[in-house]
């Protein structure tokens, strides 16, 4: 097992082989969006997030980083009374979205376009359920802003928090990286050292964590 495999590959093909949870009005869109390589979530992340919201029934959803909307579609599925905000700020993907929402008639999905960094503090909370999957170098400078938009008992998922392990591993596998992986780590540390939220890492897909808003934040926190 390499550092760019959190899972065996062995593991990866059987977990893989399985009946997707993909909703079967969206397969056509997936096997579009896996082929022309485009950077949406991977199958097991996707899964996670259908799981969660299928669970949670949030009323309002924020996404920031929409790609094509495929995640935003999925959730949208999943959940078709929630109200969906979502934030892309490359052109070519606002595109691609707007018109894979017209094709699903996707009407509770609002896309904002531009960066998420200076979107955010415009929006107003509470959100039920946060998708946080945009730059990783930004992580820590959306976390305020998150944290403020979330509701009590609101939850915020990350992913691609390990990076293709190199966070753990404190690797790099390029200069470049070398950023991401130092504010990937600050990222994971200021989460699971909050107290206003309860943090789980999880070593599946790219490494991806779950966050809960506490009710009772302690006081000193609050
Ligand atoms: C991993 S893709 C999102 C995939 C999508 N959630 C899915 O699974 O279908 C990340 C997207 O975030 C966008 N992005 C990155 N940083 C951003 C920022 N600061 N503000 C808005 N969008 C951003 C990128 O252009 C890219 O399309």
């Amino acid at each position: 097992m390499g550092l760019d495999c959190l899972i065996d590959p062995v593991t990866d093909r059987y977990l893989r082989s399985l009946p997707s949870a993909v909703p079967e009005s969206l397969r056509e869109l997936e096997r579009e969006v896996r082929q022309a390589e485009l950077p949406v979530s991977s199958p097991e992340a996707i899964e996670l997030l259908a799981v969660l919201c299928a669970s949670r029934a949030p009323r309002r959803i924020l996404e920031i980083g929409t790609c094509v909307g495929f995640s935003a579609l999925v959730m949208h599925e999943i959940c078709p009374e929630s109200q969906i905000d979502t934030l892309e700020r490359y052109p070519v993907m606002i595109a691609d979205a707007k018109a894979n929402f017209a094709r699903f008639s996707a009407e509770n999905i609002t896309l904002y376009e531009g960066d998420a960094a200076v979107i955010l503090p415009h929006l107003s909370g509470p959100y039920d359920l946060i998708y946080l999957d945009a730059a990783k170098g930004q992580y820590p400078v959306f976390l305020p802003e998150c944290i403020r938009l979330l509701g009590d008992d609101g939850m915020l998922i990350s992913d691609n928090v390990l990076f293709r392990g190199q966070v753990c591993a404190g690797k790099p596998d390029t200069h470049r990286n070398q950023t991401i992986v130092n504010r990937l780590d600050e990222y994971l540390h200021r989460l699971k050292g909050d107290d206003r939220l309860i943090t789980t890492v999880l070593p599946i897909s790219d490494g991806m964590t779950i966050s809960v808003k506490r009710r009772n934040v302690p006081r000193e926190k609050a």
